[in-house]
């Protein structure tokens, strides 16, 4: 119990998939051969809230940029594209998600450095103020009440993402679940740290020419996309 409370990592869980189907050849050789490459080099828990971004990537970057949950890596593949002076983290367990960001890393970017596994353990290890903008992009909506406690946005991890963005600092945040909808924009609003910069519906329901939109986006399996862009206070 000591040893949890002092590690909260060994305590909490993971929910969804790490694994799907069977990668194709070159998917698995790259997770081998490429993946070590661009792993952020840390380990879980170690060391607690001190670690600068930037030295994480071995060519100095203007900004960084941090994806939760990137899924198959499309938007941050598009953003770091679109962005070459932008360093880029990128935070996803499920290894066949991972294996499509690699593909288009071994494509042509160099700015994408990934954690395959749980983003809060990245959170957890990096210090304050130490990022410019956060992506949470359609995360997982968990519509069954007794699974709400398993919804990323909750109390304390909204504190942490305001301890890690930079005053002025971007979190925007996806989901076409009205009910997720609500959720998100009740804790992320009661915070003290962040202000909602929609001024009227089409803030909200047009996502901005900067912001492409992901396969989960596209899908619209449970409704209508929202685009919110929350600024750090
Ligand atoms: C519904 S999918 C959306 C994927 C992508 N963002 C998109 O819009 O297409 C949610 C993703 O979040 C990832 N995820 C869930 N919890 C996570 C966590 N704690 N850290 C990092 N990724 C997480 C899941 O593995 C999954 O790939």
């Amino acid at each position: 119990m000591t040893l949890c409370m002092n590690k909260p990592y060994l305590k909490r869980k993971f929910y969804g998939r790490r694994k799907g189907k069977t990668l194709t050849k070159k998917r698995a050789d790259l997770i081998e051969s490429l993946l070590p490459e661009v792993t952020l080099p840390f380990e879980k828990g170690k060391p607690d809230n001190s670690i600068d971004p930037h030295s994480l990537f071995n060519k100095e970057y203007k900004e960084i940029w941090m994806e939760i949950g990137f899924g198959d890596g499309a938007h941050m593949a598009e953003q770091a594209r679109r962005n070459p002076d932008v360093g880029f983290i990128g935070c996803e367990p499920f290894m066949n998600g991972v294996a499509g960001l690699l593909c288009e890393i071994d494509d042509d970017i160099q700015n994408i450095r990934i954690w395959p596994d749980d983003a809060r353990d990245v959170m957890d290890a990096l210090k304050d103020a130490s990022l410019d903008r956060l992506f949470l992009l359609h995360p997982d909506p968990w519509p069954k009440k007794r699974h709400h406690k398993r919804r990323f946005i909750q109390d304390k991890t909204v504190e942490q993402l305001a301890r890690l963005l930079r005053k002025g600092g971007e979190f925007r945040v996806a989901t076409d679940d009205q009910n997720l909808c609500d959720w998100m924009l009740y804790y992320i609003e009661k915070s003290p740290h962040f202000e909602w910069t929609a001024k009227c519906a089409d803030d909200w329901r047009t996502p901005p020419d900067d912001w492409p939109v992901t396969r989960y986006g596209e899908k619209q399996l449970a409704g209508i996309p929202v685009y919110l862009t929350f600024v750090r206070i």
